[in-house]
């Protein structure tokens, strides 16, 4: 049997103290080979340095946690350019018993309210075509397709395309 702990799952800003278990869910969900850009997670230290700095820039980084442990993220990394200051790269992942339940619904929620908040006026992704609940999710909160990136993506010998999408506020 498994068990439902999603009533458990809060949504809430990521902290510095929690970055080591964002590291292991990303780790895991990378480690699935066909959702992520990532086939692991990048070292944990240097990890630590990056998200701690874009904590301090005022990025909106959530965690969906339940005790200690975080099971999902959503985060939005603002371009560095004056000219695309205006502009997030929004990356989201929940690990795989905790999908299929909302949470990711309730994280993107949180994590683009913040960003209006902080005056971003474009927010975007990229998706593998083949990632049928992220894409779904995307267009329910309303995400434009913008266009098709052919063979974006190669693991273990298999291509993916990777779809463009993106909010734009004026
Ligand atoms: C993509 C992901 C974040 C979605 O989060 P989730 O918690 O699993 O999704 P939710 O339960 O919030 O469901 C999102 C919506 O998609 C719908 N959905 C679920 N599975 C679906 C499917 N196979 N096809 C179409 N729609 C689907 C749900 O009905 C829901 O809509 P609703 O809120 O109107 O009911 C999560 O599954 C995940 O982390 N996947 C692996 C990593 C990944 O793909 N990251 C994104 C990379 S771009």
């Amino acid at each position: 049997m498994v068990d439902d702990h999603t009533s458990d799952v809060v949504i809430e800003p990521l902290t510095v103290e929690q970055i080591a278990s964002f590291h292991a869910a990303l780790d895991a969900v990378a480690r699935e080979r066909q959702f992520l850009t990532f086939l692991e997670a990048p070292p944990l230290e240097p990890t630590i340095q990056f998200i701690s700095s874009s904590l301090a820039k005022g990025n909106p980084h959530f965690a969906a946690r339940t005790g200690n442990r975080v099971v999902g993220w959503c985060d939005i990394l603002r371009q560095e350019r004056e000219s695309h200051a205006h502009r997030g790269w929004l990356a989201i992942g929940i690990v795989r018993e905790f999908r299929g339940k909302g949470l990711g619904r309730r994280l993107i929620a949180a994590v683009l309210e913040q960003a209006w908040k902080r005056d971003f006026t474009r927010v975007e992704l990229n998706v593998h075509a083949d990632n049928d609940r992220a894409v779904a999710l995307y267009e329910k909160v309303g995400f434009v397709h913008e266009g098709r990136i052919r063979n974006a993506f190669r693991a273990d010998g298999i291509y993916r395309d990777a779809l463009s999408m993106a909010i734009v506020r004026e």
